[in-house]
């Protein structure tokens, strides 16, 4: 017997295609004959009750190209202790929604761990810009934030070559140097600085290599720091004190998670829910939805939350040779 109602919601931070992917959830859905419930502001929205019938196709009008996420979102506090899971699980099932989809990252994954503890029918769907989910080889969001953040290294470079001076810019990524990684070789960046990579954070070796490029007739150097590393203020100082060369920090923030998805983000956003129905229309749960090897997968929820990551070596170690 296939499934009646399907739940959908956005949790954690924001990502550029979660649009997309709401889309092709409450599509596909409809076009299989299964009822769908948005739930609005991820589990804090699902505790309150803040859940939407959507019979209509047209629900879901204009907003492909469109960043953030119109069920809004929010880190819950509550789920993270067993009594908001419980209080979520009970919520799911007075709405009588048989399957929740649920597309956010690591924290939206272990909320929805927990609601499955609890008997509720779950689906993950990996979105957010750090592409720090292990089970999978992408995640919705990621290329338009790199993309965003390229274009800013890009127009910082343009400033820093004209005063020859150190561009010290921190992108997003507090546990996760991904973006850091990517927006840097897209960027040309001289020096990234990784949480992964904690030995590269220091000072010495930072300036040894804008003092190489000095040397070299390159009197600009642009520096791109992940947000969990430290304080892009505080390297600027540095390196400006122990190079002699002037150094300015740049912080980009929120503005990488905003901004209209790149077509790459559209698409596998919109193969993930797509994908979410129809394993939900098999009955088939508890599942996280992945990307891998050029297709897409799906693995036990569980197992894909003790996934552990790591940076790429070779991707790192070319990342070094391309200075
Ligand atoms: O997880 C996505 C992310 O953008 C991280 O890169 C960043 O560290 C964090 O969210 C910021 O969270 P908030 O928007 O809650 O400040």
């Amino acid at each position: 017997m296939s499934i009646g109602t399907i739940g959908v919601l956005t949790s954690g931070g924001d990502a550029p295609g979660m649009n997309a992917c709401v889309r092709a959830v409450v599509r596909t859905a409809l076009y299989k004959g299964i009822k769908v419930k948005a739930i609005m502001k991820g589990y804090q929205g699902l505790i309150s009750g803040d859940i939407i019938d959507i019979d209509n196709r047209r629900f879901v009008s204009e907003i492909i190209n469109r960043g953030g996420t119109i069920l809004h979102t929010a880190r819950c506090l509550a789920m993270t202790t067993p009594e908001g899971a419980l209080l979520a699980a009970d919520a799911v099932k007075k709405a009588g929604i048989d399957c929740l989809v649920v597309i956010g990252g690591d924290g939206s994954y272990r909320g929805a761990l927990e609601l499955s503890k609890a008997g509720v029918n779950v689906l993950c769907i990996p979105g957010t810009i750090d592409l720090d989910i292990a089970s999978t080889e992408y995640t919705i969001g990621f290329d338009t934030a790199i993309t965003t953040a390229m274009d800013a290294i890009n127009k910082l470079r343009d400033t820093s070559t004209s005063h020859d001076r150190v561009s010290v810019v921190e992108v997003m990524g507090r546990r996760a140097g991904y973006i850091a990684l990517w927006a840097g070789i897209a960027g040309g960046a001289d020096v990234i600085l990784m949480p992964e990579k904690p030995e590269d954070n220091n000072i010495d070796k930072i300036c040894d290599v804008v003092n190489k490029n000095k040397d070299i007739g390159k009197t600009h150097s642009l520096i791109v720091v992940a947000e969990g590393v430290g304080s892009v203020e505080e390297i600027a100082k540095q390196v400006q004190e122990r190079t002699g060369i002037e150094a300015r920090a740049t912080i980009l923030g929120h503005l990488q998670r905003g901004g209209y998805p790149t077509a790459l983000d559209r698409v596998h956003a919109s193969m993930m829910g797509g994908i979410a129905v129809e394993i939900a229309n098999e009955n088939r749960f508890s599942r996280a939805i992945c990307y891998k090897n050029g297709r897409y997968i799906d693995i036990d929820l569980e197992e894909a939350i003790n996934m552990t990551k790591t940076i790429d070596k070779t991707m790192y170690d070319i990342s070094k040779m391309l200075v």
